[in-house]
């Protein structure tokens, strides 16, 4: 049976690309077999920047497009709990009971840190301000040994065990504290026609790999792909270029740059481009119909999600009525 507890989460972005693929989705179903894996869709994090442009019946769709993508990248229902945020009501009341003991300089601190450029945006929502209060609350309520974060949120899980520890010292609680785990070398996959930003889904689609992009797209933007000057296939500060095709094909492949570099020597640059397509093919290729089957089956997803979600509120209903108990609210009739 599995080890301890893990968990994690993600935004739910409306179409995930290779970049979620190599830094998160494949991490999540690597791991699924060694631990107790509880994720979740963070749609109630999704709320803090709405803008002009939010459509509530999209985001309600990129919540099952999300899910659809995880499982087709192979998470297993039967082995993992996976879940929306909102489905689980615990998560917004143990955000309030953590809130209590949070301070308002550490909350300002963390949010000027990660969360500095929205929170400057002119009109920047109060919710993102808290998020790292309802963060605390989703790390606390599974009794998780550890929570796998990017290095942009690790500050977020050591302030969420600091809450937890101040709230056990002062109540009588016992929430289990987690640690977070911050992957040693993450891939920085760039967007393909800019090579100095990072690939994400506002990039422009024809610099992002989407997971929904038919096989001749792939192949189309990969050909398309800006490269540099020369024609040597090296790895470089020069060319920004070929090291991220480079790089991609490293985090897919799992060869070195230097074992990319000796078997290319010599070849050009739409040669290391057609094999990079193929092997962006063969890995996405599968997912995107996967995906498809699943979202052409809203039954089934709805199944999963709900069996997910009775499994991750008997736990979180365990912490949430130790904090309500400490905190002398237990309910006085039923
Ligand atoms: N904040 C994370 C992100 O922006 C998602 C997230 C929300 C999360 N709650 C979490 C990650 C709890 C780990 C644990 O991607």
């Amino acid at each position: 049976m599995s080890q301890g507890r893990l968990l994690s989460a993600v935004r739910a972005s409306g179409e995930l690309h290779l970049g979620n693929y190599l830094g998160t989705m494949r991490q999540w179903v690597a791991v699924q077999a060694e631990k107790d894996c509880f994720y979740f869709i963070a749609d109630l994090h999704g709320l803090t920047h709405l803008n002009a442009e939010y459509s509530p019946a999209a985001f309600a769709e990129a919540r099952l497009r999300t899910v659809a993508a995880y499982l087709a990248a192979g998470l297993d229902p039967a082995r993992v709990t996976l879940f929306l945020q909102s489905a689980v009501p615990q998560h917004l009341e143990l955000m309030w009971y953590l809130s209590t003991v949070a301070t308002k300089g550490e909350l300002e601190r963390v949010v000027r840190e990660e969360k500095k450029l929205a929170l400057d945006a002119a009109g920047a929502s109060a919710s993102l301000f808290y998020s790292p209060v309802l963060m605390a609350s989703d790390i606390i309520l599974y009794e998780a040994e550890e929570v796998p974060v990017g290095d942009d949120q690790r500050e977020q899980v050591e302030i969420a065990c600091d809450w937890a520890k101040r709230f056990n010292s002062r109540f009588d609680t016992e929430f289990a504290i987690p640690r977070a785990l911050v992957p040693a070398t993450a891939a920085r996959i760039m967007d393909l026609q800019r090579p100095s930003s990072k690939m994400s889904k506002s990039g422009g689609t024809q610099g992002t790999l989407f997971i929904s992009d038919t096989p001749d797209q792939l192949y189309a933007k990969i050909r398309r792909a800006v490269t540099d000057r020369g024609r040597h296939i090296i790895k470089s500060r020069e060319k920004p270029g070929i090291s991220n095709l480079i790089e991609i094909y490293s985090a897919i492949t799992e060869l070195t740059a230097t074992e990319i570099q000796d078997e290319f020597l010599g070849r050009s640059y739409s040669d290391l481009k057609e094999a990079l397509a193929e092997v962006v093919v063969s890995t996405l290729g599968p997912i995107r119909e996967k995906m498809l089957e699943y979202l052409s089956d809203p039954s089934l997803l709805a199944e999963i999600l709900r069996s997910g979600a009775q499994k991750a509120q008997e736990i979180a209903e365990g912490t949430t009525s130790q904090a309500r108990v400490a905190l002398g609210i237990r309910p006085v009739f039923r």
